[in-house]
């Protein structure tokens, strides 16, 4: 129940404001306080009558309106909830916001705001997929501001993909997710991320495409859940998760190293794709061209970080979860990985030539077990790290109850 929560609840402009009326419904029917704000926007899809009904409270539009100045300020305004949500957060209100505008009273309450802000974006798939809108999320992120959504599917536009706001079940969801208490709080969780390096000679490495992404996005989750996150990443162009201890590493040795001497944990989630071989022998020197002279370089394996984990003996962590990278049999290969390496859930990604998953940021993931496969659709690598980390919790939940 959200008995006593007060959630500011901003509607910007966007065919998806009228889902915002459901959600205000529901809001209210679970007790909670609904203080609702609207941009000029907003009031050519939804109309303020209708929202401050269902809130049943008076809806604030005007950045500098007398009456409600003396009531209660903008600023004040800004303070007062435990929550804003903005739904639907347009293209535009989330650039306003991202450049740290403040020409109306939505935007200027996020500036003047040290509350947590939650945004449904919904947009054209086209104006989401833009990287000027991914930058502006980007900025938006790294400034504390969640995200539910937007999901991939059919659009009012009439064009398909990911732009499509969440459900107000979703929304719902997430806003009790952040009023409970925090389910991992107490809990110790291991993440491994990114690509390792494997040097050849001072100048030169073996490594691979991984973006460091999906790490990211969960060790991100499982600090919001109230979790105490080690994040072992290897070398990535990406802001550190807030929140979470970070060791950075370059090579499978040094990731190996960092993991064990870690743990004990409750948990390990290993999503680095790390390098399965090393050279043997690294060169101190450059090595230089010799034409017609072809270098042979002696590979060795390196050591399976996943499988010596999941195979302790003592203080193993109670749930470890592998990803897989595959390009063909991709679910049997992951069956067999989750056998060979001895994890609870392999997390199987299909990174053949045109999916762009590795260094995307979608995944088409299958999470499987050994009693249950779970194919999910293409989604942000956002939303994949938060059903995950909703399965470890209750995963854990079940183990302890
Ligand atoms: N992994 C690891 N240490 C390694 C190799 C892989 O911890 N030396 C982990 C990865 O972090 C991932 C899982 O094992 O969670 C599977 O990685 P993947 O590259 O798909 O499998 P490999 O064991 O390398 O097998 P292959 O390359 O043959 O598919």
């Amino acid at each position: 129940m959200l008995n006593g929560k007060k959630v500011l609840f901003i509607i910007t402009g966007g065919i998806a404001a009228y889902k915002s009326l459901e959600l205000v419904r529901k809001l209210k029917e679970k007790g909670a306080e609904v203080i609702p704000v609207m941009t000029k926007a907003a009031e050519n899809f939804v109309t303020p009558m209708s929202v401050s009904a269902l809130a049943q409270e008076k809806v604030y539009n005007k950045l500098f309106d007398l009456t409600d100045e003396a009531e209660m300020g903008h600023i004040e305004l800004s303070r007062s909830a435990d929550l804003i949500v903005v739904v639907p957060a347009s293209a535009d209100f989330i650039a306003k916001t991202a450049t740290g505008q403040a020409n109306d009273l939505a935007s200027t309450i996020i500036l003047a705001t040290d509350t947590k802000v939650l945004m449904a974006p919904a947009m054209n798939v086209r104006m989401w997929k833009n990287p000027l809108t991914q930058k502006n999320i980007k900025t938006l992120d790294e400034n504390g501001i969640k995200f539910v959504g937007p999901n991939e599917g059919e659009m009012a536009c009439g064009e398909f993909g990911f732009g499509r706001m969440a459900e107000a079940d979703e929304i719902l969801k997430e806003i009790e997710v952040y009023f409970s208490d925090k389910k991992l709080k107490g809990l110790h969780f291991v993440v491994t991320s990114g690509p390792t390096r494997e040097p050849i000679d001072p100048v030169r490495f073996i490594s691979n495409r991984s973006s460091g992404l999906q790490g990211g996005a969960i060790a991100n989750k499982l600090v919001e859940y109230g979790a105490e996150v080690t994040f072992i990443t290897g070398p990535v162009n990406l802001d550190p998760p807030h929140g979470a201890n970070v060791i950075s590493v370059e090579t499978a040795d040094e990731m190996y190293s960092a993991v064990h001497s870690s743990l004990p944990a409750d948990a390990a989630v290993f999503t680095a794709a790390v390098a399965d071989w090393k050279i043997k022998k690294t060169e101190q020197q450059k090595l230089k061209k010799q034409t017609g002279n072809l270098p042979a370089f002696n590979l060795t394996e390196n050591k399976d970080i996943l499988a010596s984990v999941s195979k302790m003996k003592k203080n193993r962590p109670k749930i470890v979860v592998g990803f897989a990278a595959e390009t063909e049999n991709i679910l049997e290969n992951a069956k067999s990985k989750l056998m060979k390496k001895g994890c609870d859930f392999i997390v199987v990604n299909d990174v053949s030539l045109g999916t762009q998953t590795m260094g995307g940021i979608e995944n088409t993931a299958i999470i499987v077990s050994d009693n249950e496969v779970e194919t999910l659709p293409t989604m942000s690598k956002r939303a994949l790290a938060e059903i995950l980390v909703k399965k470890i919790s209750r995963s854990l939940e079940e183990m302890d109850a």
